[in-house]
């Protein structure tokens, strides 16, 4: 057994299930995804999506790195303030922005990304009242694909129109976050198509736009076991820059002007940073077939319960010396009947050894719910020190009344 697994299995003894976070592989995912965009348009720009991970630890990373943060609440506001970013690298998102963190937001000079004509007017009589001018974003529902977000083509012209009546409301960013169906590349590329010729016609209104944001949803690098057991071919880093930052050059190749462009991935640079581990607690045979009962449960490793079988490997206790090999459904420790981690898997196991998920990295910790176990802790997977202590009974009911 290599030194690693060995304290895999060690820490078992300090903690019930756990993730490890590896800290240099965002960064080196966030390096790979810039590096694809810029070898087809250089001003590129990154907003990372905290949502998607609100790990401090990672949202450091992504400070030291230089790049901006993406945030979509007044909670993620104070955390990235709190981390260090300075309001200009915060890009403020959401469809229900409340109105103290839009203040925070306009004091502290963040982008606002403008979802709607009613989060506009409130910016704009907060900046006139304490006569603050601003920069702005505008989120665009683009029709391409179906959206319930931002501001559609039947209502841009009154949001330009308040725009340009305030003197305190500056438009510099043109927005928009639509997933093609299937993560498509081609559905980028149309999505970018339909946002140059919002560009192309709000410049001809003459307002002086700096930056163009395509947001998130990109598919990330995936291993064979997953991509086997999708129904599409997840594009590459480098199809989604081709397809966005290709068409943006191309645009702009006869002008000496360039917008920033933006992107804002969460999922694509996050999937493959941490990985869940959890231990076996009892193998029973049911009336149909065998299941391995764990430590964690279905919400550490796919809070949406959606039917992927993650990959998985299997670390032998060496203080257990008989294994079955079994195929069995590996289940979770909550009371909820649906709380299949892994389907119809054989493998060789032994009430405790562990079980390592991978590819956990996305739309997990966030998404968590105290729902009968609180949330484990999470260690940095180099050195195995804390990044989070396990959340207990005190955390979870400070709030509470009791
Ligand atoms: C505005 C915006 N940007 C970026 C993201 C990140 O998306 P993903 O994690 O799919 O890349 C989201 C997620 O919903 C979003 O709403």
């Amino acid at each position: 057994m290599n030194l690693k697994d060995a304290q895999i299995i060690r820490l078992f003894e300090s903690y019930d299930s756990y993730y490890l976070a590896d800290i240099e592989k965002l960064k080196m995912n966030l390096k790979k995804f810039k590096r694809a965009f810029q070898s087809y348009y250089t001003k590129i720009d990154i907003g990372f999506s905290v949502k998607t991970n609100y790990l401090p630890a990672f949202c450091k990373a992504v400070l030291e790195e230089g790049y901006k943060a993406e945030v979509v609440s007044g909670m993620e506001y104070d955390l990235v303030s709190e981390i260090g970013f300075k309001g200009s690298d915060v890009i403020f998102n959401g469809p229900a922005k409340s109105s103290d963190a839009i203040r925070k937001a306009i004091v502290n000079d963040s982008l606002i990304q403008v979802d709607s004509i009613g989060e506009l007017k409130y910016i704009q009589s907060f900046c006139e009242e304490n006569q603050k001018q601003i920069k702005l974003g505008l989120r665009l529902n683009l029709s391409v694909v179906e959206s319930r977000f931002g501001i559609s083509k039947n209502e841009i012209n009154e949001a330009l129109t308040v725009i340009t009546e305030s003197q305190f409301l500056n438009l510099t960013t043109l927005h928009c976050h639509q997933m093609p169906a299937f993560k498509s590349s081609k559905g980028y590329n149309e999505l970018a198509k339909e946002m140059l010729e919002v560009y192309d016609e709000v410049s001809q209104n003459g307002f002086d736009i700096q930056t163009l944001n395509m947001g998130g949803g990109f598919a990330s690098p995936m291993p064979q076991v997953l991509i086997e057991q999708l129904n599409f071919t997840p594009p590459t880093f480098d199809d989604y820059a081709k397809a966005i930052a290709g068409e943006i050059a191309n645009y702009f190749s006869e002008t000496t002007f360039r917008p920033t462009l933006i992107l804002e991935p969460g999922l694509a640079v996050l999937s493959d940073t941490l990985k869940f581990y959890s231990k076996v607690k009892h193998i029973k045979l049911t009336n149909s077939s065998y299941s391995a009962i764990v430590s964690g449960s279905i919400y550490n490793i796919k809070p949406t319960k959606n039917k992927l079988n993650l990959p998985i490997r299997i670390i032998e206790n060496p203080a257990v010396d008989s294994r079955q090999s079994i195929e069995c459904t590996i289940s979770g420790s909550t009371c909820m009947e649906d709380d299949i981690m892994h389907r119809n898997v054989q493998i060789n196991v032994a009430v405790g050894d562990v079980i390592e998920f991978s590819n956990v990295g996305s739309y997990t910790l966030v998404l968590y719910p105290p729902f009968i176990t609180p949330l484990c802790a999470v260690l940095d997977s180099s050195s195995f020190e804390e990044l989070k202590s396990p959340s207990n009974f005190k955390s979870v009911f400070t709030d509470y009344k009791l």
